[in-house]
């Protein structure tokens, strides 16, 4: 029998992004994680899955939930995890991304999560090593494991993803957790707006099948999911922005402006949040708010991640 495609091969063992990705690719990882959460839950989770696997987290830009929430994933299946940060490593002592690979490859690992600010480093580094390697974030590009635990939220509060419209609001400029999101959820069905200031929008964007609205009136509207994003400065060259205060008068969500979606939208937010510049925090902390159950299965996504890509 001829070997499959290397495409697919390659498509299979990592976790690159969700862009093209098929519902029956995307559904197995959700489901998987959706049992995972019951299993946090009553913290009983398997183990053995991964007894003997080495994960290797290398995160060369900041991040608090997300590694710690692979590093979790990796220990309530019994992997040995290690975090590796560039505060740590030999980067800063002018190593390559590639030499980096080479010391990975020899000492086996099995995993390799990475987080950089330079689009495509993952994908370059999937090239070079052994392991599996998973996107936890590269530049402006994908943040794959956040949509799938974005997508999973929003299944667990409506059945589906199926035809509902969720408005993705601020600076989709600078967010892989859009992009990733726009694949993901318009691949389910889903109808997706982006929502912002005209400076914070790439002007190519409808290419990708979503409406685009300049005021958070026009873009709520009767939205069912309403996601919002952080203001990336550190990725601003400056002047794109007007100040937070002025941020927050425009584009910031409150009371008010969600009361034009649906009743009882789901309000989300990726995190880290700013609070008062683009979400109010009586409705951060509202009962509409999902954001703390969007950590927890992250947790579960993460796991179903590693113990997929691990078959
Ligand atoms: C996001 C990221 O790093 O892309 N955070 C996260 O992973 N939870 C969004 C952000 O930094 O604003």
């Amino acid at each position: 029998r001829a070997a499959p495609p290397r495409f697919f091969a390659q498509h299979a063992r990592h976790l690159l992004g969700v862009q093209g990705m098929h519902p029956s690719r995307i559904e197995p990882f959700l489901d998987l994680a959706e049992s995972y959460a019951l299993m946090n839950r009553s913290r009983k989770t398997p183990r053995d899955r991964l007894r003997g696997r080495t994960v290797i987290n290398l995160f060369f830009e900041d991040s608090t939930r997300t590694r710690t929430s692979f590093e979790l994933a990796g220990k309530r299946l019994g992997a040995d995890v290690v975090n590796m940060t560039v505060a740590s490593s030999s980067v800063n002592k002018g190593e390559t991304l590639l030499d980096t690979a080479a010391t990975l490859n020899a000492m086996r690992t099995d995993l390799l999560v990475v987080r950089h600010s330079q689009s495509g480093a993952p994908a370059l580094l999937a090239r070079k090593v052994e392991a599996s390697v998973v996107n936890a974030g590269d530049g402006t590009h994908e943040h794959p494991t956040q949509a799938l635990l974005d997508a999973l939220t929003i299944r667990r509060h409506f059945g589906t993803l199926h035809g509902l419209t969720v408005a993705i609001c601020g600076d989709v400029s600078h967010s892989r957790v859009a992009r990733s999101n726009i694949h993901l959820l318009t691949a389910m069905g889903a109808r997706v707006r982006v929502v912002g200031p005209p400076t914070l929008i790439p002007g190519a964007i409808g290419a990708l099948g979503v409406d685009v609205h300049y005021t958070m009136e026009d873009g709520l509207r009767d939205a069912d999911v309403v996601m919002m994003l952080r203001m990336q400065r550190e990725r601003m060259s400056g002047g794109q922005v007007p100040s937070a205060r002025e941020y927050f008068r425009f584009y910031g969500l409150d009371h008010k402006r969600l009361a034009v979606a649906r009743p009882q939208a789901l309000v989300m937010h990726p995190g880290p949040m700013n609070r008062g510049v683009e979400i109010d925090s009586r409705v951060a902390d509202s009962d509409q708010s999902a954001i703390r159950e969007q950590v927890e299965m992250g947790v579960a996504v993460r796991m179903a991640v590693l113990d997929l890509l691990s078959r």
